[in-house]
């Protein structure tokens, strides 16, 4: 039987969310359209989120409701409090994802609330998620390190990753925020909190600010964890993580995981255009050296 390994797409989120120029509402709409036409399972579409804190998604509800959403496909957005989850239920979201750290300070400056308060928000959210049927994944960032407060204990990535799969999220995706890990110590972190949280609702989350990403995954992979986040064309950045770069490209980790033979569902050539096609309407190259390679082959 061959392994299945699901990618969570994050480019339309992540990926976009740290582009200075506003990306035109047609142009996020047709990004989701060609990555579900690429076959990717899962694309997390867009954030509602304070439009003052990041302007670039502030047509979160006009972009939702304009994707075809295609059978299968899960479409989760990001949402801070009870508002952002409101806002998207207005608009039919059926996934939402919550948001916070392993580190104090980067939470500070990413969503104004201690790690304890953001737990208090997110509360009231996944108990509307569970009266109204809908999925909730939680997102631990700064797992590796952080900008503001350097190293981060691997006792509180733990805790904080416990604490939002007790409170009811059904994955947690261990974000290296600004890409500053290495392969042992990756997948050292994504064992200790296996040891606490079973190893089957773990997700990896790597940008590639050193180039790790794939080494940093493919340490993961052999743990044992089966579902990777990444964005094509490599593109994104947290606009409140100091010097991160964009998360690992779609396109580089289908290559690997077919290379390793495992299954994604993903038409590789398929999603390898897609990232040209967003790096021409974000005015520079992909991000992705397989799109790179596959362009000139
Ligand atoms: P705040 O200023 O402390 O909160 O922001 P507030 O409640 O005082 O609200 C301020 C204003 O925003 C108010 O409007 C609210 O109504 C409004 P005003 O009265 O001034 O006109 N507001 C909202 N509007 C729309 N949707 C909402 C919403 N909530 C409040 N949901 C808040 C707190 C959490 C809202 C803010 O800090 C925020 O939106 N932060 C989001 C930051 C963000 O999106 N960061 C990037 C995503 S995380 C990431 O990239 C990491 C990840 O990729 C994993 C990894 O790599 O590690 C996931
Ligand atoms: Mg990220």
């Amino acid at each position: 039987m061959t392994d299945f390994v699901r990618i969570v797409e994050v480019g339309p989120r992540d990926g976009l969310q740290n582009e200075k120029a506003i990306v035109a509402t047609a142009d996020k709409i047709e990004l989701i359209d060609r990555l579900s036409q690429a076959g990717l399972r899962t694309i997390e579409a867009t954030s509602f989120v304070s439009p003052k804190w990041v302007p670039q998604l502030a047509d979160a509800a006009e972009v939702f409701s304009a994707i075809a959403q295609k059978p299968g496909v899960a479409y989760p957005v990001l949402v801070p409090n009870e508002k952002g989850y409101e806002h998207a239920r207005e608009v039919g979201v059926r996934e939402v994802a919550v948001f916070t750290a392993a580190s104090e300070a980067f939470n500070q400056k990413n969503i104004n609330a201690s790690i304890d308060e953001s737990i208090e928000r997110f509360r009231p959210v996944l108990e509307r998620a569970r009266a109204d049927g809908v999925k909730v994944r939680g997102y631990v960032s700064t797992v590796l390190g952080c900008p503001y407060q350097g190293a981060v204990p691997v006792a509180d990535v733990v805790r904080v990753a416990l604490q939002l799969h007790r409170l009811g999220c059904y994955e947690i995706s261990l974000g290296d925020t600004i890409g500053v890990g290495t392969p042992h110590k990756a997948s050292a972190m994504l064992k200790a909190v296996a040891g606490e949280v079973p190893l089957s609702a773990l997700a990896v989350h790597f940008h590639d600010t050193y180039g790790q990403a794939l080494a940093n995954i493919l340490a993961c992979l052999e743990y044992g964890v089966r579902v990777v986040d990444a964005s094509v064309s490599g593109a994104g950045g947290c606009p409140y993580a100091k010097g991160a770069s964009g998360n690992v490209a779609s396109e580089d980790v289908v290559y690997l995981l077919h290379g390793l033979g495992f299954e994604t569902g993903v038409d590789l050539a398929r999603l390898s255009e897609t990232g040209r096609w967003l790096a021409g309407r974000l005015g520079r190259e992909t991000g992705s050296k397989v799109g790179k390679a596959l362009a000139a082959a």
